[in-house]
């Protein structure tokens, strides 16, 4: 049986006079997983890491932490520790005294404290900084500081609310690495908020997907990108081609389909599928290439390059397709092979595909 750190048993948040921030929830996290809460701003991702923290009740449900039910239980008395996108550190003190700071309150001092305070240091690659006061600090340092001081407490949980949002882009992809390093060498459970999909899905052991106050889907990452559970999911991570399809036929692990534009179809059959039943076939724009003549077999439609990005390593088609509103979206590798020809726009093309690539999903 999974060792279950934190129990979410159907969690509903509901402000005055609001909607529902969170709505249902129900899900566990395991003890030493990094597990992420991602979705659009205003899904309620913070609420429902503020109800773990104790800052924020349920309005129905209960939340256990390490098997104790929680609504009894104040912030301060529960195993677990907050870090914010603000870096909330105090300017005026000392890298030292800012990490020291919660441990003196609880009674901590002399050769424990400093003994405490600089594994701490050692954790986040700051040995030897302990005297920098904290307004001397680069942001990604800061940032690393108040980790240390959430982790020199030694939580069950870390719960992290975009930590890395007030980072620039490089930073924040180097503190993304250290952090995935950090958690897993320290073992401690992280509970990581974010917005940003490769972000999570480059830092996860499971992510829940949230739209709305809904938690949609909850997976390992490659199996969130590559079978996602419904379209809302399947749209929000990452770009895909939705194309509406109708059920011809199904045979032994394999539909035919029929596709606006597209002509026949073939996927994998899911479970329940009945002839005559509409559905959504998706598909990964790297799961696609361009060629210029026509295939003599597989899976391919015929289409005309309406734009195109040069990406360096990789290059952006839209493809507009007869009988579509929307045009196919084609991401296709920088190849040698493929950098002699490139596509240029209005030029007639045939995207093709492996038939296993379709993903089926129910609306
Ligand atoms: N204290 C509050 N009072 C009323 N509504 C709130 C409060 N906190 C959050 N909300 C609302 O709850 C929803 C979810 O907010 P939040 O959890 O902050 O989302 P996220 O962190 O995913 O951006 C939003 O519609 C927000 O306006
Ligand atoms: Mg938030």
């Amino acid at each position: 049986m999974a060792d279950n750190i934190i129990r979410i048993e159907k969690v509903t948040k509901q402000f005055a006079g609001g909607a529902k921030a969170v709505d249902d929830a129900h899900f566990n996290v395991e003890r030493g997983e990094f597990f992420s809460l991602l979705g659009p701003s205003g899904c309620g991702k913070t609420t429902l890491l503020r109800m773990i923290a104790g800052f924020e009740f349920p309005s129905e449900g209960e939340i256990y932490i390490d098997n104790q039910a929680s609504s009894l239980i104040p912030a301060y008395q529960r195993p677990t520790n907050m870090v914010f996108q603000s870096y909330a550190i105090f300017p005026h003190l000392n890298v030292f005294d800012n990490i020291a700071y919660g441990l003196r309150k609880s009674g901590l001092s002399g050769g424990e404290l400093k003994r405490r305070v600089n594994e701490a240091l050692g954790m986040i690659k700051l040995d030897g900084f302990g005297a920098r006061r904290g307004d001397q600090l680069s942001g990604g340092q800061r940032q690393r500081v108040a980790l240390a001081r959430a982790l020199v407490k030694r939580p069950k949980v870390l719960l992290l609310d975009e930590p890395l949002g007030a980072l620039d882009k490089k930073l924040r992809e180097e503190m993304q690495i250290e952090l995935r390093q950090l958690q897993k060498s320290v073992g401690i459970t992280f509970v990581f908020v974010t917005h940003d999909q490769e972000e999570a899905l480059s830092m996860s052991d499971r992510i829940a997907v949230m739209v709305k106050g809904k938690v949609l889907q909850i997976a390992p990452p490659q199996e969130l990108y590559e079978a996602p559970g419904n379209v809302e999911v399947a749209s929000f991570i990452g770009s895909i081609n939705l194309i509406d399809v109708t059920v011809k036929s199904v045979g032994a692990g394999e539909a035919v389909l029929d596709g606006a534009g597209f002509g026949q179809l073939r996927a994998r059959a899911i479970d329940d599928l009945k002839a005559g039943e509409k559905l959504v076939a998706a598909v990964r724009p790297e799961k696609l290439a361009l060629v210029s003549s026509r295939p003599g077999s597989g899976s391919f439609v015929e289409g005309t390059v309406k734009a195109s990005a040069y990406l360096g390593d990789r290059s952006h088609y839209h493809v507009f397709v007869k009988g579509r509103t929307t045009p196919i979206y084609v991401a296709a590798q920088n190849a040698e092979r493929a950098m002699t020809g490139g596509f240029d726009t209005a030029k007639s093309v045939y995207v093709t595909w492996d038939w296993q690539s379709l993903i089926l999903l129910r609306r």
